[in-house]
């Protein structure tokens, strides 16, 4: 079905804003038709994300589009935020590994003044955590966005309620660009609609990283409802509760395909009319401490030797909050503590928003991470990760999203500070 489209939109579409701009245009609505959408809305949050945020040496096909776009006057009409960018030289890495990231990345420094002309917020503005207040792209309910990355849209959508499809990476240039996006799915209220009933029904609090796991390996790309999670983690939406939001949507988000879940009574949507979000002839999947027993040890260890030493600990995929990284801290102080140790007993590297690491490096706690060992950092793990020498890396990560993309172990957070603190094998 053709979109329809608007006097304004379709000049552009014709090339009253010159030719790219109507390229733009074009793809934007063939994106839109493929997907049934009849019309395009206006983007409504105050600024864009990008989740391309690495120069790789192989786009040259990217940076060509840049090129073209920049050229054309097409800039983004919202500044953006970026993905995490894949480089930090103080996260541990040996002389091969560091000659690797710079062929690989040798694009960074172009591709980032292309993005500093196309509409880049700040050279601070590197997360996937775009949302946390220190960063300043924090949407608020009910704003339209044009954004692809997959933890950040699914904290959008189901944590502040605004809307956005779980777009590609490019598309979502295009809708900062335009200024419109196609209205289907996640945008509109149908779509938004829970077509699954998942019942918590654990013994104790699940660990966020697997019940998010669970969760997206069950439902895809479907909206669950999500009951009998309050009685965890209760019924304010505070910082302690986005934080474990923000986990668990990232791992349905990764582990499955989920652009947007309600939580009863605790998710915007869902206080606002609770089980009145749920589809009629939704589907039933309940979750009890065997469900989530079951999917944990489903996990393949795709190490080469399965019994290896971990030489590198990866904790804050997606980045972590401010409380976060302060609770990280004292809980490792504590078992390091116990245990006797002064460092921690393997190579660890926390990753933040920049935003948030500078202001976590004015407090008492940063002297004590670094005293601890530990490397603060704002860096992708994932981006580290993706090459044939890392690839082969023991590394351990209570981050699901990183065990899914990458040769990483996942343990729960009480394994990790085991590990942490007692080191090997031991944990
Ligand atoms: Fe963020 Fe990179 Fe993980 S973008 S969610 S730190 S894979």
């Amino acid at each position: 079905m053709p979109m329809h489209l608007t006097e304004q939109q379709q000049a552009v579409l014709n090339g009253s804003k010159g030719e790219v701009m109507a390229k733009v245009m074009k793809t934007l609505v063939m994106y839109g038709e493929t997907f049934g959408a009849s019309r395009m809305v206006p983007v409504t949050s105050e600024q864009g994300h990008l989740v391309t945020s690495f120069g790789l040496s192989m786009m040259k096909p990217v940076y060509d589009l840049m090129d073209q776009l920049i050229e054309g006057n097409a800039l983004s009409q919202q500044k953006f935020t970026m993905d995490p960018r894949p480089l930090d030289p103080a996260v541990p890495s040996n002389f091969l590994q560091n000659l690797i990231f710079r062929f690989m990345y040798s694009k960074q420094a172009d591709y980032e003044k292309q993005l500093k002309q196309l509409g880049l917020l700040s050279d601070n503005a590197f997360t996937c955590t775009c949302y946390m207040p220190e960063v300043g792209n924090e949407p608020k309910k009910g704003d339209i966005l044009s954004w692809a990355e997959s933890s950040a849209v699914v904290y959008a959508n189901s944590v502040l309620g605004a809307r956005c499809n779980r777009n590609s990476g490019i598309i979502e240039l295009f809708g900062s660009i335009a200024g419109w996006v196609p209205e289907f799915g996640l945008l509109t209220d149908e779509g938004r609609k829970a077509t699954w009933v998942v019942d918590v029904r654990t013994t104790k609090k699940p660990e966020a990283q697997v019940l998010g796991s669970a969760i997206g390996m069950k439902v895809l790309e479907d909206v669950p409802y999500i009951r009998g999670l309050d009685q965890w983690i209760g019924t304010d939406l505070n910082d302690e509760a986005k934080a474990y939001l923000k986990n668990m949507g990232a791992a349905t988000a990764s582990n499955g395909a989920v652009g947007l879940y309600h939580v009863d009574k605790l998710t915007p949507e869902a206080c606002e009319i609770g089980e009145s979000l749920i589809a009629d002839g939704a589907r039933s999947y309940i979750i009890d401490d065997a469900e989530l027993e079951r999917v944990k040890a489903s996990y393949p260890c795709i190490w080469k030797d399965s019994s290896a030493t971990p030489k590198l600990c990866f904790i804050g995929c997606p980045h972590l909050s401010a409380a976060q990284l302060e609770q990280w801290t004292d809980q490792l102080q504590t078992e390091l503590k116990k245990n006797g140790r002064q460092k921690v007993a393997i190579p660890t590297v926390f990753t933040a928003a920049p935003a948030v690491a500078d202001a976590f490096r004015l407090t008492p706690r940063a002297q004590e991470l670094q005293r601890m060992g530990v490397v603060l950092s704002s860096i992708c793990p994932l981006m580290y990760m993706n090459n044939p020498l890392c690839g082969k890396m023991p590394v351990i990560t209570n981050s699901n999203k990183l065990r899914t993309y990458s040769t990483a172990r996942y343990y729960t957070d009480d394994e990790i500070l085991a590990f942490l603190s007692k080191g090997g094998q031991n944990a």
